[in-house]
């Protein structure tokens, strides 16, 4: 090797073929958290945000509010942000490019200062994301946007109610538009409305503001005001999270007590969980049992789609299990166009699969072997991290720092569980 600088970066080394046992908390929302921090944006009270996730996307979003000026305490899972003295109303591209996120400084940030200037996301390893119904959303509302050099310009003169339809269901653009509208007086309206259970957390939070929310179908009316208040919320749990912990028991065949749960939340996985042979049973208080019913799984056929339909963010961790299912299976990813990459990894475990489009059938094999694999991105590496838990064998998955962007300590609570799972630190050398 002719290379004489040692990279390192973090691998999880996976020992596959321990059951899930025992009981494991689901963290707060990371989709959920990620919008609340940026709502503070909107007022000048202290706002105080409960069960917050400690994940490096949480970390970002904190960094950037102290770059425009807030201060943000942390105690245990709890945030403290005081808003009070952001000056400025810039978001830099080198965030934007950390955390897609980060465009939700759009709303908040023109909201408070009739001027925004945000880094233009680029496209991202699950399809090219743009972001033309938030920017079709802040002309409609009066302002003038522009591109150049890497930012989104926007200034709005005065701020005026709107009546808004999307074009297609986005749940940040949605989140954007509902930002900016809880500072404008008077009655909007935004149709075409993504529903995630996250949107309504921000809705549920803007309401403790001050803002007037009501919701009708994909229908919502806001009326905002100037002075929003500061507000005391608590993070809604990880449905997808929830999910995940939910594959992997079924698949590992063991028997977990996920507490800290909203079923109610997660409809369409619980249906297809159960569909394939796996058990959940509610036992109140957000708490429920998983197992494994059949001792053959069963295939199935999945379609991603925009909540309350199944989300395009189990599609990977979900297909883990159609890849050990006995018979033939398909998955439609209606909502990314490149959300496969996981499964060519896959192959190398030996999992039977073919890729067409935004399509992949899956031929249910006996066992995945452990391998070197490559996470693309978060749900990803979650999808890898649960193939090893199954795979006969060592697996390793590189580039787990997708991971850490949005599942808190996953290979802590999977060692708790059993698990015979590692990080390591490996230098360039030995991956
Ligand atoms: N889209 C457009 N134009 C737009 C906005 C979206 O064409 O202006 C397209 C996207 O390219 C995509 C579809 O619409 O094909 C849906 O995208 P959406 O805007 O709903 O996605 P997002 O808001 O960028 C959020 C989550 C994602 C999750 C998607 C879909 C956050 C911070 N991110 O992204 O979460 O996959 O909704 O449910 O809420 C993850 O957690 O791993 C993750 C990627």
């Amino acid at each position: 090797m002719t290379n004489t600088t040692l990279s390192t970066c973090s691998v999880i080394k996976i020992e596959g073929g321990k059951p899930l046992k025992g009981k494991v908390r689901i963290s707060g929302s990371k989709n959920s958290v990620l919008p609340l921090l940026f709502s503070t944006l909107l007022t000048s009270d202290t706002c105080l945000i409960e069960d917050s996730p400690d994940l490096l996307d949480v970390k970002n979003t904190v960094d950037l509010l102290e770059f425009l000026g807030a201060k943000v305490q942390k105690s245990g899972k709890a945030l403290k942000v005081f808003p009070r003295d952001v000056h400025s109303f810039q978001t830099p591209i080198e965030t934007v490019r950390k955390m897609r996120a980060s465009v939700l400084s759009m709303g908040p940030l023109l909201a408070r200062f009739q001027r925004a200037v945000v880094g233009l996301p680029g496209g991202c390893s699950i399809g090219k994301r743009p972001i033309d119904q938030h920017l079709k959303f802040f002309s409609k509302a009066g302002a003038k946007v522009e591109i150049k050099e890497g930012y989104i310009f926007l200034e709005v003169p005065y701020k005026k109610p709107v009546d808004f339809s999307f074009d297609i269901i986005t749940v940040t653009g949605t989140e954007n538009a509902m930002l900016y509208l809880s500072s404008v007086k008077g009655k909007s309206v935004l149709r075409n409305i993504a529903l995630e259970p996250e949107v309504m957390d921000l809705a549920r939070a803007l309401r403790k503001m001050g803002v007037k929310i009501s919701l009708k179908g994909r229908v919502m009316e806001i009326e905002g005001k100037e002075d929003l208040s500061g507000f005391v919320h608590k993070v809604i749990p990880d449905r997808i999270e929830a999910g995940t912990f939910m594959v992997a028991t079924v698949v590992t065949g063991g028997e977990v007590i996920i507490e800290n749960v909203r079923l109610d939340h997660m409809e369409a996985v619980v249906a297809k969980i159960r569909e394939v042979g796996g058990q959940v049973e509610n036992l109140g208080n957000g708490r429920v049992v998983v197992s494994r019913n059949l001792k053959d799984l069963k295939p199935s056929y999945v379609e991603t789609a925009e909540y309350p339909g199944f989300p395009t963010d189990m599609q990977a961790q979900f297909g883990v299990m159609l890849c050990i299912a006995k018979g033939r299976s398909e998955i439609y990813e209606r909502i990314f166009e490149n959300r496969f990459q996981h499964f060519f990894e896959l192959k190398k475990m030996g999992a039977k699969v073919e890729i067409n489009g935004r399509r992949v059938s899956i031929e249910g094999v006996d066992r995945l072997k452990g391998a070197k694999v490559n996470s693309t991105d978060l749900r990803a590496s979650a999808s890898l991290v649960i193939a090893g838990l199954i795979a006969e064998g060592t697996t390793i998955v590189k580039d787990v720092h997708h991971l850490d962007r949005g599942y808190e300590r996953l290979e802590e609570k999977l060692k708790k569980l059993g698990a015979s799972v590692e990080r390591l630190r490996l230098s360039g050398y030995e991956i």
